[in-house]
């Protein structure tokens, strides 16, 4: 999977739903019907290996995670829960257990919100708004184009929700992408709860002018409200919200020239908060902030939200699961916060969801440097199998 859209230094550029997604995409397929498993597509365009292991009308304990990438990213993230999740069916079938429930290892499309913010997960719990489709955060132009080149429309994501009484819960592996875990010299972690993630697209708006024949001090630019806030709010939140972060990722100029005066500048401002108090408050004092800047250099200001995800706890129950089923196979585990959103946070509004994670080498994510070792990668897988069998079994007690 990781020679699907390799970038050569060892991550891996799949875009959702760009050509190099679809083709990871295919590859899942292939591998789902090489496993003899049942290959289903929602309207969402998640994909889906199903194995009805569980009596008829059973509710479905869905494994999964994402086989898009961030642009340029690792080869791990997503990649490597998708891939479990879809050995722990073929060992199920192989081993021809039969269980309380169906098992399914599914794909969720855009996870990394490339487009829209989990948008196949928050589609399939029916948390996808027409507000999100309206303006979202890639761009109406890549969402049509994603769209299109994978045959999925607006209509078919805002009706994939998937009936909660159908689902007995959700499972997830997934790398760090930090390193509490190698400080803490543990194997897996168990997630107690995801970071809120808000996104706002934000455009300073001066007046494009002469580079040469303007005085510095007759300008409105835009660059000077936008810099400013980008500096700004990096203070702001390590002074006022610790333990929160914020990331001004993306910055445009228009018209972009090196002799004309910045007229629009326009930034991606994205913040987390594992908490709620904090989410919300930090959302109050980053829009405020931008507001006091765009005043100071006498520049309009263009207020885009483009959807949030709330603080997310996962269930109780699940993370007993996977504790026991980490301990059974006497693997040293910590329970974690995740500071990375993941699909479960979606999943969770639905049914029991939890999380395992394994161990990044150096906490390096969302970037080439990405590495997790094998042997991590076997654990993580382990845990998902066993966990699951306890979730499963836990249901309905032989
Ligand atoms: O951005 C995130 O936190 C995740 O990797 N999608
Ligand atoms: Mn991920
Ligand atoms: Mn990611």
């Amino acid at each position: 999977m990781a020679e699907i859209g390799a970038t050569g230094d060892g991550g891996v550029h799949r875009p959702a739903l760009s050509e190099t997604h679809l083709a990871a995409r295919d590859w899942f397929r292939s591998r789902v019907l090489d496993a003899g498993l049942e290959f289903r597509v929602d309207s969402a365009g998640n994909h889906s290996a199903f194995l009805a292991c569980g009596p008829s009308g059973a509710p479905v304990l869905l494994l999964g995670s994402h086989s898009d990438s961030v642009p340029y990213g690792g080869r791990f993230d997503g990649a490597l829960g998708l891939v479990a999740a879809l050995e722990t069916l073929r060992v199920v079938k192989e081993a021809e257990v039969s269980l309380p429930v169906h098992l399914e290892a599914i794909d969720f499309t855009d996870e990394e919100g490339t487009l829209v913010g989990l948008m196949g997960s928050a589609a399939l719990a029916g948390m996808l708004g027409e507000g999100a489709l309206q303006d979202p955060r890639g761009g109406v132009d890549a969402l049509e184009h994603g769209l299109a080149r994978a045959g999925l429309t607006r209509d078919g994501l805002l009706k994939a929700r998937r009936d909660p009484a159908t689902l007995a819960g959700y499972l997830e592996l997934h790398i760090e992408q930090g390193a509490r875990l190698l400080n803490a010299r543990a194997r897996i972690g168990i997630v107690t709860s995801i970071a809120g993630i808000n996104s706002y697209r934000l455009t300073f708006v001066g007046q494009a002018d002469h580079a040469g024949t303007t005085k510095l001090d007759e300008r409105r630019d835009a660059s000077l409200g936008a810099s400013a806030f980008t500096l700004a709010v990096r203070d702001l939140v390590l002074r006022e919200f610790p333990g929160c972060v914020v990331t001004v990722g993306d910055a445009r100029y228009v018209p972009g020239a090196f002799n004309i005066v910045p007229e629009r500048v326009t930034l991606s401002l994205e913040f987390r908060a594992p908490d709620f108090a904090k989410f919300e408050q930090m959302e109050v004092k980053l829009v405020q902030r931008a507001e006091e800047e765009a005043d100071r250099f006498e520049l309009g200001l263009e207020i885009e939200a483009l959807g949030k995800c709330d603080p997310t706890p996962m269930s109780q129950f699940a993370q007993q699961a996977l504790a026991d089923a980490a301990q059974s196979l006497g693997l040293a585990c910590l329970s974690l916060t995740s500071g990375a959103g993941h699909d479960a946070q979606s999943l969770a509004q639905l049914c029991p969801a939890g999380m395992i994670f394994v161990p990044s080498v150096g906490g390096a994510s969302h970037s080439p440097r990405e590495f997790t070792e094998w042997e991590d990668c076997v654990n993580g897988a382990n845990v998902l199998l066993q966990g699951a069998l306890r979730f499963a079994s836990v249901l309905n007690p032989a």
